[in-house]
């Protein structure tokens, strides 16, 4: 996939001049969140688009995202969450959460967005005897490990029609290796196998090529 690669690159960099058109807040929240020894592991431009189309699809007030980093997918959620909106972004590190805060700020969208910090397994307990949920929308993006912890506590601060989509549940098509001694894809593995062995939900999962590599998204409706 060497060449390949470098392909999809140049293929995402053509949709993001003609169809994404990432704003400045946007392309600084990258260069900042590098400068600050954060690692490149933000979705890509286009991923980040799609989770703001999705949003606005869907009529999202209500958006809850695992796993912060710098701000960069919450800056495309929250301009995709409808007016008055609130989004709860939850990260275990406070060095992220203070670049995200930054990143946040510059992109104007500081108000309707939450940084919980702490490990999510410890902040989303909280968040659900606070009645914060039901969210319309929530984003899975944090240690992979803990994503079928994730996917239980998505379950119970939905509704239905709720939107649950989970990052990185292909990793180059290591997802498919059932003797994987990666933990993260074990963590991703079970996510999907209690997704579809739960009813309440009705999920596919997408391939994705681009600026990140070879990825993909899981996306699940709550029934
Ligand atoms: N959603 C971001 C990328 C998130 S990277 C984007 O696309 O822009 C994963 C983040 O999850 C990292 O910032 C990491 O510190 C955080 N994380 C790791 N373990 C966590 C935990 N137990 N609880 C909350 N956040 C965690
Ligand atoms: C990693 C984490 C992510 O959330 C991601 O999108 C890509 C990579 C990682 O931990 O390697
Ligand atoms: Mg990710």
């Amino acid at each position: 996939m060497g060449m390949d690669k470098q392909l999809f690159k140049a293929v995402d960099q053509y949709i993001g001049q003609m169809l994404v058109r990432q704003d400045e807040a946007l392309e600084k929240a990258v260069v900042e969140s590098a400068a600050a020894g954060l690692p490149a592991i933000a979705v890509s431009a286009a991923q980040g688009k799609l989770l703001m189309l999705i949003a606005k699809m869907v009529g999202a007030k209500r958006i809850l995202e695992i796993g912060t980093l710098g701000g960069y997918s919450t800056i495309w959620l929250a301009r995709g969450m409808a007016a008055g909106g609130k989004l709860i972004t939850l990260e275990l590190l406070e060095k992220h959460a203070q670049v995200a805060r930054a990143n946040l700020e510059r992109a104007g969208v500081e108000e309707a967005v939450e940084i919980v910090v702490g490990p999510a397994l410890e902040t989303l307990p909280k968040i659900a005897v606070a009645g914060r949920g039901p969210f319309d929308l929530i984003f899975i993006d944090a240690d992979k490990e803990n994503t079928p912890a994730y996917w239980e506590w998505s379950l119970k601060l939905s509704r239905p029609g709720t939107i649950v989509i989970v990052d990185n549940v292909v990793r180059d098509g290591k997802v498919i290796d059932a003797a994987s001694k990666d933990t993260s894809v074990q963590g991703i593995r079970k996510c999907l196998e209690m997704m579809s062995k739960e009813k309440r939900i009705s999920a596919t999962a997408m391939q994705m090529v681009g600026a990140k590599g070879y990825d993909g998204f899981a996306i699940g409706i709550v029934e």
